[in-house]
């Protein structure tokens, strides 16, 4: 093999290595959050978290700005699309208020999230754990708006549950580091 081809193999080599690392940092980490967390499904965790750019080479740490991130996301999109919803004038008057109920949830879900990130950039963990926490409850309230008349089926189930899982991996990311620095 001539030098130059050895180095290009040796770089494959290398980011194969890297890949599989951290593929199984996510998959451990995954394991485990599913397995403490009765709210965390494994699959979810794993295409949640390798769906994100560079997810693949980050570090534990790299991992809970990425998880802050995805919420961040979803709740962004949900607020977008209750926005939308609410142009359509058809809206039973019950369903009407939930929707309302829940843009105001969502639109204060926002700030919170930028505040946990900022929190997170400055290992404040506790503050950012009580901000990303507030964010699972208003997904929570958000949904039993709906359930609290019969018969009638929130528009925002699986935007709610995404919200809600997404949060619950990010706190035990949070968790995580928490124990390792303690
Ligand atoms: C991680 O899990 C996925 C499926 O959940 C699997 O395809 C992949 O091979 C796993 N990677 C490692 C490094 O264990
Ligand atoms: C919200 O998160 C879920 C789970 O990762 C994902 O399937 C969905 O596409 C996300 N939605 C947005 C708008 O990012």
């Amino acid at each position: 093999m001539k030098p130059s081809s050895l180095l290009i193999f040796l770089s494959i080599l290398m980011i194969t290595i890297d890949i599989t690392k951290s593929q199984s940092l996510i998959n451990s980490t995954c394991k485990t959050f599913s397995k403490n967390d009765p709210n965390i499904n494994y699959n979810f965790c794993t295409t949640s978290l390798q769906s994100a750019p560079a997810s693949q080479c980050a570090t534990l740490q790299g991992l809970g700005t990425i998880s802050i991130r995805l919420v961040r996301y979803n709740i962004t999109d949900t607020r977008c699309h209750i926005k939308q919803l609410l142009k359509n004038k058809k809206w039973d008057p019950y369903i009407r208020q939930c929707l309302n109920d829940c843009f105001e949830l969502y639109s204060d879900a926002i700030p919170s999230i930028k505040q946990a990130m900022k929190y997170y950039n400055s290992k404040r963990f506790d503050d950012a754990n009580i901000q990303i926490s507030s964010i699972m409850d208003a997904s929570t309230t958000c949904e039993d708006g709906f359930k609290e008349r019969k018969g009638v089926v929130s528009p925002l189930s699986k935007r709610n549950k995404d919200v809600f899982q997404l949060s619950a991996v990010a706190l035990s990311v949070l968790r995580v580091i928490q124990t390792r620095r303690s």
